[in-house]
C-alpha cells in the first residue's frame, strides 16, 4: 500500500456521520497542519485552513465535506433492538443485512441490521422491499437495560457503516465506504501538500465542511465567514457505468477522468469557469468528463449563494455505488483530479478572477 492508499484507507474507514465528524476532523487537522499554522473551526464545526498571501489578492475557497451518510439512535425497544433515524439519503435496500458501528459514551458498539430468514417468508412477501422503519440494529443486547446500561447506547448516538478498505481487480480501483466525500478530502490534502511551497496567486482557504448530507449546512456557515471570490467544491461523482444505469441518468464513468458537473438540482456552474477548466485540461492533455444530473445537491451551491454570489464549480472524482457500504473509485481519476485543480488554482490570478466575476 503506498502513501496515498494509506491515506484513502484511513479517511474511508474513519467514523463521521453528519454532525459527528470529530474523527475525520482530527485527521484533516493533522494532515493540513503539516502545511499551514492557520487552522480553526467555525461555530458549526467546519475546519478552515488558510494559505495566506500577504496581498489583497482574491479569496479562493475550496470545499470538501467530512460527513458521510449514517444513522442516529431513535430509541431502544424492550428487547434491546436499536431503532434509528436516517442521517442523509439511504436507499431502504442498502440498509439491510449490513454491519454498523454505534459511537456511545462507552466507546464503539458493533451491530448488524438483521434480515429476515427466507425460510419463513411467504412467497408473496419475497419480492417486497423492506421499508427502513421496519429495519432494526441488533447489538446482541439481552434487553433494553443491557443496551443502555452495559453498552452505553443512548438516543441521539450516531451510527456509521462498518466497511473495510479493499482493492478491486488490479487496475487501481479502491472499494470503501464514505468516498462521498472522503475522496474530496484526500484531493484537498494533496492540494495543500503541493501548493504550500509552490507559487499560487491567491489567498487560499481549504475548508473541510460538516453536515453536507443533511442540507449543505457547514458550507453555508463557512462561506459566510470567508466571503470568497471564487468557489471550487470537490465531490464524489455519480458513475453511470454499471448494469441498470443509463446515460439519461448519468454520463460519467470511473477511469475516464475528473467530472465537471454542468447541472444538478442545487447548482448551475459559472460557464466561464467551465470553459477555463476545459482549456486547462486541453493544455494538460487530460481527459475530463461532464455530467448533467437531475438530482444530487452539493456544497458548491452554498458557496455560490453566499453574500452577493460567487462564481463556483463542482469537480468530482467518479464513484460507483454512492451512499452504501461499498463505493468504488479509480486511482487514475484521483490523481488527475488533484493535477487539474492544482493547475486551475495556479491560473486564477486577479485578472482571470475579475473576468470570471464579470458579466460584460
Ligand atoms: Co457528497
Amino acid at each position: 500500500m503506498d502513501q496515498v492508499e494509506s491515506l484513502l484507507k484511513k479517511l474511508s474507514e474513519s467514523f463521521g456521520p453528519s454532525g459527528f465528524e470529530d474523527p475525520v476532523r482530527k485527521i484533516m487537522n493533522q494532515e493540513l497542519s503539516k502545511y499551514t499554522n492557520s487552522i480553526y473551526t467555525d461555530g458549526l464545526g467546519s475546519l478552515i485552513s488558510e494559505f495566506k498571501k500577504e496581498t489583497d489578492n482574491p479569496k479562493v475557497m475550496i470545499t470538501a465535506h467530512m460527513d458521510e451518510v449514517g444513522l442516529l439512535v431513535k430509541y431502544i425497544d424492550d428487547e434491546g433492538y436499536i431503532r434509528f433515524q436516517q442521517l442523509g439519503g439511504w436507499l431502504d435496500s442498502a440498509l439491510l443485512g449490513q454491519r454498523w458501528q454505534i459511537s456511545t459514551k462507552k466507546g464503539i458498539v458493533f451491530g448488524i441490521s438483521g434480515i429476515k430468514t427466507p425460510h419463513v417468508i411467504k412467497p408473496e412477501e419475497r419480492k417486497k422491499t423492506i421499508p427502513s422503519d421496519e429495519i432494526f440494529i441488533d447489538v446482541g443486547a439481552i434487553n433494553k437495560e443491557d443496551a443502555e446500561k452495559n453498552m452505553g447506547i443512548h438516543p441521539g448516538d450516531p451510527i456509521a457503516p462498518l466497511s473495510e478498505f479493499k482493492f478491486l481487480g488490479n487496475k487501481g480501483l479502491y472499494v470503501g465506504k464514505a468516498w462521498d466525500d472522503r475522496i474530496g478530502l484526500a484531493v484537498m490534502i494533496q492540494i495543500a501538500k503541493s501548493l504550500h511551497s509552490n507559487f499560487h496567486p491567491n489567498k487560499l482557504f481549504l475548508v473541510s465542511t460538516v453536515q453536507e448530507e443533511i442540507g449543505l449546512r457547514g458550507a453555508q456557515t463557512s462561506s459566510f465567514h470567508i466571503n470568497p471570490d471564487i468557489g471550487i467544491n470537490i465531490e464524489s461523482g455519480v458513475a453511470g457505468d454499471y448494469p441498470g444505469i443509463s446515460l439519461e441518468e448519468s454520463q460519467e464513468k470511473i477511469g475516464y477522468g475528473p467530472t465537471i458537473f454542468l447541472h444538478d438540482s442545487s447548482m448551475l456552474p459559472n460557464i466561464k469557469f467551465r470553459n477555463l477548466i476545459i482549456t486547462i485540461a486541453e493544455e494538460l492533455k487530460m481527459d475530463i468528463q461532464f455530467n448533467v444530473l437531475k438530482g444530487y445537491g452539493q456544497d458548491g451551491s452554498a458557496i455560490q449563494r453566499a453574500h452577493s454570489g460567487t462564481p463556483t464549480i463542482n469537480i468530482a472524482v467518479p464513484t460507483r455505488y454512492l451512499h452504501s457500504h461499498n463505493g468504488v473509485i479509480s486511482r487514475l481519476d484521483f490523481d488527475n483530479t488533484v493535477k487539474l485543480i492544482i493547475n486551475l488554482i495556479k491560473r486564477l490570478d486577479v485578472k482571470t478572477i475579475n473576468n470570471l466575476k464579470s458579466f460584460d
